[in-house]
């Protein structure tokens, strides 16, 4: 097993930063969309054999150090019943999003079984990976904001209209993801993953204290409620650049930064304990060659010496990234 990752993850890393990209199995590869014109994105995310060997595609083609489970922070909702899918060039739609209050208390409970292709997939992962297996979820704020707004949207409206006019409502809805979240980490983990992370992407349309009060609670409940199992956490948000010290209260094992600070001046903040991941702003791999390699050493000088530094990406790889770029960025980061 390569052990650099855990390594980092555990602050005692004393040799090169490991690599890892989020979203690394997607569509900036050609295999993936070879794939991916054979079967909707559903199908992908539930047939374990495909789960399987799209998961395997990014650590075969370019030796990541570790591997993340092929799979989508919206799964966990599909069994709500509001009509999940995914439509091309859009992204996720529901059908019937969660417009009232009678919406948001008959969502039904969820059972874990209905989720074994998922453990099946972990199982089956775990005989042949020699990188380690990183499960995830979403933050329970951004769940929730897709299941308010029904598609992605550029800001979000209705979603803060619940947070301001309806809060204890909202605040049952978030409770309700959490809950089952750590149920769905748990069913992961007894499956048999390494790592997990928590994704709480639009955490960035908050303000401070709303932040403390709708996202990171609910964070920390998740991260409280899977303690005991002792697996590394990751915690990753857009406006994590901002919102790291309050994150860090949450006592994760690492903090996944966005690309608007800089590292450096995190550490500051961030005990030596608490590993930091990510931080590359995902559009320069549009850049020629040298200019990755340029801003990938400006990174790499500035972590230098650290014990628990995790290359990665910001936010997730476009999905019209050149796979050249990611190659240039690899070797310059293992050179
Ligand atoms: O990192 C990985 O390779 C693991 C797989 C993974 C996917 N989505 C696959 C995916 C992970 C960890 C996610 C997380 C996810 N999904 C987040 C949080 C991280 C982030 O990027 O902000 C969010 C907000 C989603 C919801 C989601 N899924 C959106 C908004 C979209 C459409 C937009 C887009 O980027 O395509 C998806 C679809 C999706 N999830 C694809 C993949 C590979 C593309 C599906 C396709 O092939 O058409």
């Amino acid at each position: 097993m390569n052990t650099l990752f855990l390594n980092a993850l555990a602050c005692r890393n004393t040799q090169k930063p490991p690599i890892w990209l989020m979203r690394q199995a997607g569509r900036y590869m050609p295999e993936y969309r070879a794939l991916r014109a054979k079967h909707t994105f559903m199908e992908m995310c539930q047939i374990p054999e495909l789960i399987t060997q799209v998961t395997h595609l990014p650590i075969d083609r370019f030796q990541f150090d570790a591997a993340i489970l092929f799979s989508d922070i919206l799964l966990l909702t599909h069994f709500y019943g509001r009509g999940l899918h995914f439509e091309e060039s859009i992204g996720p739609i529901f059908e019937r999003p969660i417009q009232t209050v009678q919406d948001v208390e008959t969502l039904p409970n969820v059972s874990m079984e209905d989720y074994s292709f998922v453990a099946e997939a972990i199982r089956e992962l775990k005989k042949k990976l020699k990188v380690p297996l990183i499960g995830f979820a979403g933050g329970p704020f951004t769940v929730a904001s897709y299941l308010i707004e029904g598609k992605s949207v550029q800001n979000l409206k209705q979603t803060k209209l619940w947070m301001l006019r309806n809060p204890l409502y909202f605040h049952q809805l978030l409770s309700k993801i959490a809950d089952d979240t750590i149920a769905y980490l748990e069913m992961q983990i007894k499956a048999g993953v390494d790592v997990l992370q928590l994704f709480d992407t639009w955490a960035l349309y908050l303000s401070h204290s709303y932040f403390q009060e709708f996202s990171l609670a609910y964070l920390q409940k998740i991260v409280d409620g899977i303690r005991k199992h002792n697996l590394p956490v990751i915690l990753f948000c857009r406006g994590s650049s901002v919102f790291a010290p309050m994150l860090i209260q949450t006592q994760p094992s690492a903090i996944s930064l966005d690309w608007q600070c800089s590292l450096k001046q995190i550490r500051e903040k961030v005990p030596k304990n608490i590993a930091l991941q990510g931080n590359f702003d995902p559009d320069i791999l549009y850049a020629d060659k040298f200019t990755i390699q340029k801003e990938a050493k400006r990174l790499l000088d500035e972590m230098s010496g650290d014990s628990g530094y995790i290359f990665n990406l910001g936010h997730g790889i476009n999905p019209d990234t050149p796979t050249d770029s990611v190659k240039t960025l690899i070797d310059c980061v293992r050179a």
